[in-house]
């Protein structure tokens, strides 16, 4: 049985005012699913302090592979778990578009992630153009195995399926849609990790909300979300949560 995961990312969104929607999540951080929460950089070690003693993971967005050095703007796997985070986002198709991240940047990040002792995020998910183009299992099968190292476990390792189209715009593929791929997924990982594959926990994001939550986190082989847009305010997310705490 896989323990479910309810994961928000925050994106660019957030202040210190914005740690009293952390405050009001405890009341449903009850220990039934894993909750993660990736603010931007600026409020990790503050968000972290908030989160002590609740059954909450604060994650950053994004880090860069090497530990340290001339890497003006970039933040290091190490850096993110000194502040205090146990996971990073790793290859959202936000970072892949805006800042031209490869398959083989993501992959290392994740071994750098790994170094740290942060559990990775890992993000894969087609373009509207893609799936219209029915290449959506080509383009996911190879970010899934150009980005994903050979040391992935089923505890160092999640993996997210976020169709592009779908973030922040209200569409979400069908069931049967998010089933085939999260299916694919799942075959490829026990194809490439034995046993093991059995165990990674798998994430849809793309438009999740408190009332499609359920029946998504319903579907086969899906382990819970990664949500923007209502991970922002504690009332979408509570409900979210407790969709995930079945
Ligand atoms: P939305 O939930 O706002 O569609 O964003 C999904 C996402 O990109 C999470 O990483």
């Amino acid at each position: 049985m896989r323990r479910k995961i309810a994961a928000g990312n925050w994106k660019m969104n957030g202040l210190k005012a914005s740690l009293a929607e952390v405050e009001a999540l405890k009341p449903v951080c009850t220990g039934e699913c894993d909750v993660i929460l990736c603010p931007p950089a600026t409020l990790v070690a503050a968000m972290a302090e908030v989160a002590k003693g609740a059954n909450i993971t604060v994650g950053g967005q994004d880090c860069h592979w090497n530990e340290s050095g001339a890497h003006t703007g970039d933040i290091a796997a190490e850096m993110l778990a000194d502040a205090g985070a146990g996971a990073v986002i790793l290859g959202h198709s936000e970072r892949r578009a805006d800042h031209c991240e490869t398959d083989m940047m993501v992959h290392n990040k994740a071994l750098a992630a790994w170094r740290a002792g942060l559990q990775a995020i890992i993000c894969v998910g087609e373009t509207e153009a893609e799936r219209d183009a029915g290449t959506t299992l080509d383009i996911i099968g190879g970010q899934l195995a150009g980005s994903t190292p050979d040391g992935a476990t089923a505890e160092n390792t999640v993996i997210a399926y976020e169709p592009v189209w779908a973030i922040g715009t209200g569409r979400t593929p069908t069931l049967e849609e998010i089933a085939e791929v999260h299916d694919f997924l799942r075959g490829r990982l026990v194809e490439r990790f034995g046993l093991d594959g059995e165990g990674f926990r798998l994430l849809y994001g793309g438009s999740v909300k408190p009332g499609n939550a359920a029946e998504i986190f319903a579907v086969s082989n899906v382990d819970g979300g990664l949500v923007g847009g209502a991970s922002l305010k504690a009332s979408d997310f509570s409900g979210i949560i407790q969709a995930a705490n079945g």
